[in-house]
């Protein structure tokens, strides 16, 4: 114990001495999350980024969540513990792939509204981005006349479907910690508590989604937990999420949502950072995100129309 005290403070001095701030994802480890300067969802941490005043910013996330920070603040050192932390859906939509679909279906116009959980490169080629937070607003306010693609989740996009009553072209991209659960398995925790209410991200299966009583991004989870009237709630997504909860909302009993194989979900990439990692990347401020500045200023755009139309 004495020794992990040690690196909490060594890692809270090099902050200091870098004029760094934390960042951490909801689905970071919990010590990470207790050393964090702000703990939130994809939306609440990209207007962090934009905002802070720091020099460095530390993300504790994964890679394209700092790469928006980057691209929202290209004159800062952004550093992350480890590069290699991707995220399933960023894999599943490639730049060039998105790029030749659009040039072959150049006659359709289409409107690309692109999940924020993609590269710089995927953002650099379409008109908005959104987050789970805030991508019915962002689809409602879609211009009426174009079709829409919306890339890259397309269990997310199925959801806004539901929702906003507007009909998209869905990439057929998936997280795939959140396919995991099935109707099955959440059937099966439900009974063990039957007075639980459910909820769930809208990244899980419609399947799924059918199951809960109310589908929202992470930080839209604290309000929720903390406001429904029950006092059993089972949270239908990846387990740092559980912390995050377990803080906000000590008086409820939170009940991780299991998969078919396992008691809860972890993310292999958000679950690559560690503290040690953490450390070093603010010792030796590396690995930092470096960004070609056309594909950067080409990304920012809908960044800064989704940052302004979410307000
Ligand atoms: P949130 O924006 O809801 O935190 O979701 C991010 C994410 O990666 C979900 O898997
Ligand atoms: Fe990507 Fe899924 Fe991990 Fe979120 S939980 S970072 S969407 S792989």
């Amino acid at each position: 114990p004495s020794a992990a005290l040690d690196l909490k403070d060594a890692i809270l001095q090099l902050k200091k001495e870098k004029n760094a701030v934390i960042l951490a994802h909801n689905y970071q480890t919990g010590d990470i999350q207790d050393l964090a300067d702000y703990v939130g969802d994809s939306l609440g941490l990209a207007y962090k980024a934009k905002e802070t005043d720091a020099d460095v910013i530390c993300f504790c996330g994964v890679h394209f969540m700092a790469e928006t920070a980057k691209i929202v603040n290209p004159s800062k050192t952004v550093v992350l513990p480890d590069k290699d932390a991707g995220c399933s859906l960023e894999e599943s939509c490639p730049g060039p792939e998105l790029e030749a679909f659009l040039e072959a279906n150049k006659e359709k116009n289409y409107y690309v509204i692109a999940y924020i959980n993609c590269s710089a490169h995927v953002k650099a080629l379409c008109d908005v981005i959104c987050t789970s937070g805030n991508a019915i607003r962002i689809v409602d306010r879609a211009p009426k006349d174009r079709p829409i693609l919306f890339v890259p989740d397309a269990n997310l996009g199925a959801w806004v479907m539901e929702k906003t009553g507007r009909k998209m072209d869905l990439w057929k991209g998936s997280c795939y910690v959140h396919v995991e659960f099935t109707r099955d398995s959440i059937n099966r925790i439900k009974k063990e508590h039957p007075d639980a209410v459910v909820v769930a991200h809208p990244e899980c299966t419609q399947a799924v989604r059918l199951l809960a009583d109310e589908v929202c991004s992470t930080e839209r989870m604290v309000t929720y937990c903390k406001e429904v009237d029950a006092q059993n709630i089972i949270v239908v997504t990846e387990s740092g999420m559980l912390h995050r909860l377990q803080k906000e909302v000590p008086n409820k009993n939170l009940i991780p949502g299991p998969t078919d194989k396992c008691a809860c979900a972890d993310c292999r990439f958000m679950k690559m950072n560690t503290l040690e990692k953490l450390h070093d990347c603010l010792a030796n401020l590396s690995p930092q995100v470096e960004l070609p500045e056309d594909i950067r200023s080409r990304a920012e755009a809908p960044l800064l129309r989704m940052l302004e139309q979410s307000k």
